[in-house]
């Protein structure tokens, strides 16, 4: 029995494979949110579930964080959301976002945070020379990568790992851990 979730929003920027992982574990969100063209709005027009483009045009200096956001709490409001799972989203968020969903925005990152916050988490675990990483599943907050943690779980570095291969070990971790942790949030367990 599929775990209805009108209220739930995913939030994408990339492969979707995060996102395929809630599909997979019954969860149906109301809403998938892409902020570029990419695999995740695919996946969720496969399931059959509602997916939007809130596209980002600007990378560079010029581009107006607090527009965006202002945009994307428009659309995910006019749907009523009240909860918001970044799986993925490269888009860091302005703090309007995290003051219409209070306690309700939760992401997965590829660390053991604190260590290694930022975009390229697991080229730096490597780079650093540490035995263990992981992924952590945590509250979003405006200062990215530091809201409170929900769940963590390490993986071992190996000797002949790359940047690919130790991350896709992460994401077998965040795609058992993440759904659990979004239907604990959401009371669906
Ligand atoms: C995950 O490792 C997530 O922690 C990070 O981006 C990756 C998303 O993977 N923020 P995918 O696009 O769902 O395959």
């Amino acid at each position: 029995m599929p775990v209805t979730g009108t209220r739930l929003a995913v939030l994408a920027s990339g492969g979707g494979s995060i996102l395929e992982s809630i599909l997979a574990a019954g969860i149906e969100p109301g809403v998938v949110v892409a902020d570029r063209v990419c695999r995740a709005l695919t996946v969720a027009g496969a399931a059959a579930v509602p997916a939007v483009l809130v596209e980002r045009t600007t990378f560079g200096p010029q581009f107006d964080r607090s527009a965006y956001t202002r945009r994307l709490i428009d659309v995910l409001a006019g749907r009523g959301v009240d909860t918001v799972a970044m799986a993925g989203f490269m888009t860091v968020l302005a703090a309007p976002m995290f003051a219409a969903f209070p306690d309700r925005v939760i992401n997965t990152h590829p660390s053991l945070l604190p260590a290694f916050p930022g975009a390229h988490a697991v080229a730096d675990a490597l780079a650093a020379g540490v035995d263990r990483t992981g992924c952590t599943i945590h509250l979003a907050t405006v200062e990215v990568d530091h809201g409170p943690v929900l769940a963590q779980e390490a993986v071992g570095v190996e000797p002949d790992d790359t940047v690919e291969s130790l991350h896709e070990r992460i994401k077998a971790v965040e795609r058992r851990l993440y759904p659990s942790v979004i239907k604990e949030l959401c009371g669906w367990t």
